[in-house]
């Protein structure tokens, strides 16, 4: 029997860890510990995702939240040391590129307990993205790069990793397997919808700690909003930020909700016109809903999107963004080809980690 522990913290790798979870909980020869790490820690960011998706309870939860990188990454470090001390795992998993990726994966590594790192190889080639400092790290200290796509594979490659002493798998991408399990499972998140809407999630630190561009990204959306009304669930960073800069918007053109559930989120995706977005998770999900998305950032890891003209990188400026959702909007693309593994990710995972 081998004893792995899970450390997830934020919403992304909740949804990431599910369909993995459920892999393992079909195999008798393998056990998951999970640690959260607090990082989310509203109930709509966190408790949500593990009743709708079936994820056991955490059996730690280590209350580390809303505290600058340096002091969130350090106390995570110190708290998941403690509980692998006890645990005494044979591996660590850990998921994307968040404070909870880096620190888990790190105070495994000085353990000298094997590493699983899933959604390896991602490359922005942005260092002042923390997203891309903490991926770099930790897929260089992990023993088994689970990458969802054959660029994420080259990016290790093009970095020397057949010199290391680490395992490329191309797994796929866990986040379609989600897709493809909860694609008929779908719930209206509220009543009093647009019928046609146009739905966006911005919160990544490169819009919201930069006020101009924040500005410019609500006012664009209240200008496209007159034509095609936006739907946005709130992530609660960009809330605050709002609320520091006085944005406000007419609730006609852009509706501002609650984060909400996966399970609403699917029905935001497969109803909605078109995808606006900074989410790495969204631009993918944009693609599985058929949905074209336009991605408010300067580049993005997934470049098989815009290879495939499924999604077009936008800087955050007013014109920018109006102007480009005026060329997209009639774009209706051939959704068909299968980019990401086509949703067998997760039980190739579990395979690589009960045969190592
Ligand atoms: C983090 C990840 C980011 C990921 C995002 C997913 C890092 C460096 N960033 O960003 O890569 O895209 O999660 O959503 O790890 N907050 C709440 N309630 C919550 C969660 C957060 O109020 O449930 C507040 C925090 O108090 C903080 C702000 O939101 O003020 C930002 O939270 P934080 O976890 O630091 O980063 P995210 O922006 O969520
Ligand atoms: N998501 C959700 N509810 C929301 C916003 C996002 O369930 O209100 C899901 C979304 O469908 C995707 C994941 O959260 O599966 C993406 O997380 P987020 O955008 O917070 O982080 P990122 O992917 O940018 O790291």
């Amino acid at each position: 029997m081998s004893k792995i522990v899970t450390i997830i913290g934020a919403r992304p790798q909740f949804i990431k860890a599910a369909a993995v979870s459920r892999e393992i909980r079909n195999r008798d020869d393998i056990r998951e510990i999970i640690v959260h790490t607090g990082q989310h820690f509203d109930a709509n960011m966190s408790e949500v995702f593990f009743e709708q998706m079936d994820i056991p309870k955490p059996n730690y939860n280590l209350g580390v939240n809303s505290l600058s990188h340096g002091a969130m990454t350090g106390q995570m470090l110190e708290k998941i040391e403690e509980v692998l001390l006890k645990e005494q795992p044979d591996r660590v998993v850990v998921y994307g590129d968040t404070n909870s990726t880096i620190a888990g994966a790190l105070a495994a590594k000085k353990l000298h307990i094997k590493v699983a790192h899933v959604e390896a190889g991602l490359r922005s080639f942005n260092m002042k993205m923390p997203e891309e400092v903490n991926r770099i790290l930790t897929d260089r200290i992990s023993d088994i790069l689970f990458c969802p796509t054959q660029k994420a594979v080259d990016n290790l490659y093009a970095e020397g990793f057949e010199n290391f002493n680490s395992k490329i798998v191309l797994s796929g991408d866990v986040m379609q397997d989600a897709a493809n399990f909860y694609r008929d499972k779908s719930v209206k998140p509220i009543d009093n919808l647009p019928e046609n809407y146009l739905l966006a999630t911005i919160h990544r630190a490169e819009n919201t700690d930069y006020p101009e561009k924040i500005k410019a990204i609500f006012a664009a959306f209240e200008e496209i909003g007159e034509e095609l009304p936006v739907v946005l669930p709130l992530h609660p960073r960009t809330r605050k930020v709002m609320e520091k800069l006085s944005i406000s918007v007419d609730s006609r053109k852009v509706v501002l909700i609650e984060p909400v559930g996966y399970l609403e989120m699917v029905w935001l995706l497969t109803h909605a016109s078109m995808v606006m977005t900074d989410s790495g998770g969204l631009q993918k999900e944009a693609y599985f809903f058929d949905n074209f998305c336009i991605t408010l950032r300067d580049e993005t890891e997934w470049v098989e999107l815009i290879e495939h003209s499924f999604n077009v990188i936008c800087k955050a400026e007013k014109q920018a963004i109006i102007k480009a959702y005026q060329k997209s909007k009639n774009i209706k693309p051939d959704f068909s080809v299968e980019l990401y593994g086509g949703g067998k990710a997760s039980a190739n995972i579990v395979d690589n980690l009960t045969n190592q």
